[in-house]
């Protein structure tokens, strides 16, 4: 979007992702536009459904075989993504892509020993010492004894520090963590999430955390994507999204985050559910669930435009912005 810096590390122009399914193609993103920097932490925000890991899939083309690019550009460090050979995407994922997922046990393989995987992680046959080394740098308490254990020994914790500690063992660009703390016990969330965001500084690599925990992303994150019906439709600064949003689904979220709501006052869950798109959008596909929505909404799709220091998908953002009071006390209807 137009947040983007000029030295974008990951553009995302008008992708549109279907998944053919039995009933017909179901579409993942209906024209995303994204731009990510060097070295910055961003977290990719909206509800289960909105699109979050159709599109960070994506910039490693590791979306599932019914998955199709129809439309629209990711480029990742100077690669075409979508157009790429198999050869150089498979050097791509292998020395300047991480992935971190909801599920640490998922990625690791139950038959094989930490230190082995890790080792394969690395790459190339390294000692001991150095698999150890790693584990170390993603504060896994005894590396020793975790290089020698298989995957069910560990808590979900420190199997994640190992998935972790694997994403980043050559030094990746970029890093994309879905839900990456989601599975975990939430004493020790933060305590992952800052161990995360020190290993993206010492390795300079851009982080992409896709999660629904807005207090988490507020504390860790540079900027903040919002997304729904397969779009961005709100991006910036976090302080700016999360203080003062400009999309009524910004504020909707914002609205139901758990720990948000001040003494006595209800959350507000977003009444409804999100779209599923068979096509592409020709309305806002936030309309039926809009506090502020106006016939137009109804009928013509917004673009993205720059609206007080961020870029926003909604026909009324500037009112959006300066209207008072919670959405539902706003509201038109
Ligand atoms: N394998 C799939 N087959 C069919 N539809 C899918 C598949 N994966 C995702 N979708 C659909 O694509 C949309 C975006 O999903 P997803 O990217 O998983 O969102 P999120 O990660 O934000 O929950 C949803 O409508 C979802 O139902
Ligand atoms: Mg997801």
């Amino acid at each position: 979007m137009s947040k983007g810096s000029a030295s974008a590390l990951v553009e995302i122009d008008d992708l549109v992702i279907a998944y053919d399914t039995p009933a017909g193609p179901i579409r993942g993103l209906d024209g995303a536009r994204l731009a990510i920097g060097q070295g910055e932490t961003l977290a990719i925000v909206g509800e289960s459904g909105s699109g979050k890991t159709t599109l960070g899939m994506a910039a490693g083309r590791l979306l599932p075989p019914e998955a199709r690019a129809e439309s629209g550009r990711i480029t990742v460090d100077g690669v075409d993504v979508v157009g790429a050979g198999n050869e150089e995407l498979r050097a791509l994922r292998r020395d300047r892509l991480g992935f971190i997922f909801q599920n640490p046990m998922s990625a690791l393989d139950p038959t094989m020993r930490i230190g082995r995987q890790v080792a394969r992680a690395i790459g190339g046959n390294p000692a001991v010492e150095t698999i150890a080394a790693l584990l170390r740098r993603a504060e896994l308490d005894d590396p020793d004894r975790v290089v020698g254990a298989f995957p069910h020994e560990l808590s979900g914790g420190m199997a994640q520090r190992v998935v972790i500690a694997m994403a980043i063992a050559r030094k990746p660009k970029l890093i994309v963590a879905d839900e990456p703390t989601a599975s975990l016990d939430a004493s020790i969330r933060e305590k992952v999430m800052v161990t995360l965001g020190k290993l993206r500084g010492e390795t300079g690599a851009s982080l992409v955390i896709l999660s629904h925990d807005l207090r988490l992303i507020a504390r860790h994150a540079d900027r903040v994507a919002v997304m729904y019906g397969g779009r961005v439709v709100e991006v910036g600064e976090t302080a700016t999204v999360l203080e003062q949003p400009a999309h009524p689904y910004t504020r909707a979220l914002i609205a139901a985050a758990a720990g948000n709501e001040k003494p006595g006052q209800r959350l507000e869950p977003i009444l409804g559910t999100p779209p599923v798109l068979t096509a592409r959008c020709e309305a806002c596909a936030y309309e039926p669930r809009c506090n502020f929505a106006e016939p137009v909404c109804a009928t013509t799709r917004p673009e993205e435009r720059d609206v007080a220091g961020r870029g926003a998908v909604c026909h009324f953002a500037e009112s959006v912005l300066t209207r008072a009071g919670s959405q539902r006390e706003a509201g038109a209807r």
